[in-house]
């Protein structure tokens, strides 16, 4: 089985990296190989909505995105770990989906979308200083998973549910948060 593991924060020892970089050991523990892409080491640009993509089924922009879509395309499972920015998730996260729509949907008939991973698992992770239950309630970690679910569900990719830790000002990710991961990773490995 092929994990691919997406870390879209920019602090390297901050929380996410630390959660991404533990359920990188658990994938490789329970035997399936794992890959992991910080997308703040690749050069991704912005898409520039030209629609190319749509009929050549490839990006005319030259940079980093090629490998990361042709890493998606041959993942089994996928982690993705973003921190809330803005009760959303962080912009070079958007840009990478933004320029992967040809991979994730082709345009049916009517231009009514139609998914083309279908058959892969994801599992989302999202942090914020707020604390829960309020990253939760009012939409911080939650409107992050929302989003980010919404583009993985589009392309067919089905998801766990996430895990979402709040409240990162005054704690650090514990003990407590690795054993949630654990069995998040347990799930998505079935
Ligand atoms: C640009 C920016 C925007 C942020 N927006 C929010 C927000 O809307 N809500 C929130 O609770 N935390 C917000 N935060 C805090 C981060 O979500 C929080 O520090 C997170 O734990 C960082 O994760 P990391 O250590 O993995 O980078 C923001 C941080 C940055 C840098």
């Amino acid at each position: 089985m092929n994990v691919l593991i997406i870390n879209s924060s920019p602090r390297r020892n901050g929380n996410i990296s630390r959660l991404l970089q533990h359920a990188a050991e658990r994938v490789v523990d329970a035997g399936a190989s794992c890959r992991v892409i910080n997308l703040y080491d690749k050069d991704i640009r912005n898409c520039i909505g030209c629609m190319e993509c749509r009929s050549r089924l490839s990006c005319p922009i030259p940079d980093d995105m090629p490998m990361i879509a042709d890493a998606i395309k041959s993942a089994d499972r996928i982690i993705i770990g973003a921190p809330c920015y803005w009760a959303n998730m962080p912009g070079i996260l958007k840009s990478m989906f933004d320029r992967l729509a040809y991979l994730f949907i082709s345009e049916g008939k009517y231009g009514i979308p139609s998914p083309r991973l279908k058959g892969r698992r994801a599992l989302i992770i999202s942090t914020a200083t707020t604390p829960m239950p309020w990253a939760r309630l009012f939409g911080q970690t939650s409107a992050t998973v929302k989003s980010i679910k919404r583009i993985f569900n589009m392309g067919g990719i089905s998801t766990i549910p996430a895990l979402q830790i709040g409240g990162t000002l005054n704690r650090n990710i514990d003990e407590k948060d690795f054993r949630k991961l654990n069995k998040k990773i347990s799930t998505l490995l079935r």
